[in-house]
């Protein structure tokens, strides 16, 4: 399989993925194809389904804290929210603000194969919560309120756009 970044309007970003049901040597080689392609593109996060596998794995390195979570689920998130400038890797020059949780606790497998538990706060609180959302499909632009996403929306046709010219060439 040929792994690449996956831009707004591909199908693969809107689908509800699905558990890995083992870590093995497939599992390792995704999460290196992950690294590989956030960091080229200068990420912080980036879930499975962005490269195009529809399975529920997130990778990400905020301040040298860098995991690869496998089956991640978010068990407690604080009362408490932040509002904070959000991008993401599918949506090349969007930003927006965006409330979330300022405090997050989060349940994953790790690449060994053990269950963790984390909390996180800040930058690393968002994209945990942006990344798993990715494993549910949805986007961040589903998270802002329709006036926002009104003034997006000329941006947004035009990626959608974009994806459809890259279709026909591949
Ligand atoms: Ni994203």
């Amino acid at each position: 399989m040929r792994y690449f970044l996956r831009i707004y309007g591909d199908p693969v970003l809107t689908k509800r993925c699905e558990p890995m049901n083992k870590v093995g040597d497939e599992v390792k080689v995704i999460s290196e194809k992950m690294f590989e392609i956030m960091y080229a593109n200068e990420g912080i996060g980036l879930a499975a389904p962005q490269i195009g596998v529809s399975k529920r794995m997130v990778v990400m390195e905020v301040e040298k804290d860098s995991i690869t979570l496998i089956n991640p689920e978010i068990i407690w998130k604080s009362d408490e929210t932040e509002v904070g400038e959000e991008g993401c890797l599918s949506f090349p020059g969007i930003f927006t603000e965006i409330e979330r949780a300022s405090k997050v606790k989060v349940k994953y497998i790790a690449l060994d194969g053990e269950e963790k538990e984390i909390e996180r706060e800040g930058i690393s609180a968002r994209v945990l919560q942006h990344e798993i959302d990715h494993l549910d499909g949805i986007l961040f632009i589903d998270r802002i309120s329709v006036a926002r996403r009104e003034l997006l929306r000329k941006d947004l046709e035009i990626l959608k756009k974009q994806y459809k010219k890259r279709k026909k060439v591949l």
